[in-house]
């Protein structure tokens, strides 16, 4: 099929490169010059598993194009997917804008029959609001319906998430739209679900939501094994057998980050206000998310006493392992506060660093070369991502290097007994 994906962020790229994989013609339209040049170039601008192989892939089989033109990805497409970003308010809330100008330009062009749609995660209602804009500047008349499609991939799994996908959520009013839309989606095998426009907006935040709880509920569990002398992992795996809980997505931590969770949980809880149906619960999961940081933070300064002047190597500055993105980090607000109480910081990420630099995200830490150079000297070590390399590091040599060995591990990836075995002084979080 011919489709257009306005967008080339993170669900855009990813989504029109697994569409062109699976054989289809896709025209990627952003309107940021520089990001089309780049990709055209065949340099990819995010650090996902597996994208860039399918994009360089597709783009020499002439299935992947980018432009600038709105014009031309609408006119040479049967389905138009909008995949802008939808950031934050102050408040909370969702800024619109971005869909809303699409929505506009979109009309402006429109010519036949296309059917749009909503890819970018939004509070519900908002398809109303799509289709109502494009009514409203769709001057030629031309025909049009618009479909809800959430996406529900993960960062540094995304490509495996689309060509995977658990289920295909399809909200729409239309038997013509709700067609073609399933005909894109042919050649994935998983099971679609159709619904009305507004529940399948609701899917996305709803899910979302579940997601934070879960991991808010485990953390909360950590915390009374801290207190209790239990084991939050052996908790874990003991309710995570339970097929109606799952033990995906509870695994304790120093909370969650990231584009999508903070922002979607407070989106939901605006607009579950605005429908006068406050989300209390969840405003509950965003108290425990901010505050198991801090409570992480007490433990390092319990057992340094003072951090002022302290050496602390920081490994992890990416908001999850497999990913370069450093948005709304937990690890990134770390080292931060480390610094805040006048910690000297040292941190090495394997993808995070370059990002972390150009938007001077953590000034006035400095940057290593490798974990083991991070720890050079370090009177404590902070793991705050848990990358996979961190555990493969040869930790005679780490003890060697630390000044004093004393390991406190925000993402329980290092086994207690071993670090212990090699005579680190470790704390985790809710582990004996
Ligand atoms: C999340 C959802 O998982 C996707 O399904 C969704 O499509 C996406 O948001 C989105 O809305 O676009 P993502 O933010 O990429 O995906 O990453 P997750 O794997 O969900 O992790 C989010 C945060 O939760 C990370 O900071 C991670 O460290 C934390 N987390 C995750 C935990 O602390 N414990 C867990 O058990 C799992």
């Amino acid at each position: 099929m011919k489709l257009c994906i306005i967008g080339s962020g993170y669900v855009g790229l990813v989504t029109g490169a697994c569409f062109a994989e699976v054989g289809h013609q896709v025209i990627c339209v952003d309107n940021d010059q520089r990001k089309v040049d780049m990709l055209m170039a065949g340099e990819i601008p995010i650090y996902e598993p597996l994208l860039e192989e399918i994009v360089h892939k597709n783009v020499a089989a002439q299935r992947l194009f980018f432009t600038n033109s709105i014009e031309k990805g609408v006119d040479e497409s049967e389905v138009v997917f909008i995949a802008v970003p939808t950031p934050p308010q102050p408040d909370g809330s969702v800024d619109l804008s971005y869909i809303e100008r699409v929505a506009r330009e979109i009309a402006m062009v429109l010519k036949d029959y296309r059917v749009i749609v909503d890819k970018s995660t939004v509070p519900v209602k908002t398809g109303e609001k799509v289709a109502e804009a494009i009514r409203r500047y769709n001057r030629k008349g031309a025909p049009f319906d618009v479909v809800s499609n959430p996406e529900f991939l993960r960062e540094g799994c995304a490509v495996g998430d689309l060509m995977k996908p658990d289920r295909i959520v399809i909200g729409s009013s239309s038997e013509r739209a709700t067609a073609l839309v399933k005909k894109v989606y042919e050649p994935f095998i998983a099971p679609v679900l159709v619904t009305d426009i507004n529940s399948a907006e609701l899917i996305k935040h709803a899910a979302n939501s579940f997601l934070a709880l879960k991991i808010s509920y485990i953390n909360m569990i950590s915390r009374i094994c801290e207190a209790s002398g239990a084991d939050v992992e052996k908790v874990a795996d003991g309710i995570g057998a339970d097929k109606r809980i799952g033990r995906s997505f509870l695994n304790a931590g120093i909370g969650y980050g990231g584009s999508c969770f903070p922002k979607d949980i407070a989106a939901f809880i605006a607009i579950s206000e605005q429908l006068g149906e406050p989300f209390e619960l969840l405003k509950e999961v965003q108290r425990i998310n901010r505050t198991q940081s801090d409570r992480f933070i007490g433990k390092i300064r319990e057992a340094l006493w003072v951090l002022k002047g302290k050496k602390i190597a920081v490994w992890g500055l990416t908001f999850k392992p497999d990913t370069d993105d450093v948005r709304s980090s937990v690890a990134i607000h770390l080292v931060n506060h480390l610094m805040g109480e006048g910690a000297m910081v040292r941190v090495y990420d394997p993808k995070g660093m370059e990002k972390s630099q150009q938007l001077n995200l953590v000034p006035g830490a400095s940057f290593a070369s490798s974990p083991l150079d991070a720890a050079q000297d370090a009177e404590a070590l902070v793991i705050a991502t848990e990358w996979k390399e961190f555990t493969a590091v040869d930790f005679q040599e780490l003890k060697k290097r630390m000044h004093t060995p004393l390991i406190f591990d925000g993402r329980n990836l290092l086994d207690p007994l071993v670090t212990r075995q090699f005579g680190f002084d470790y704390h985790s979080i809710g582990r004996r």
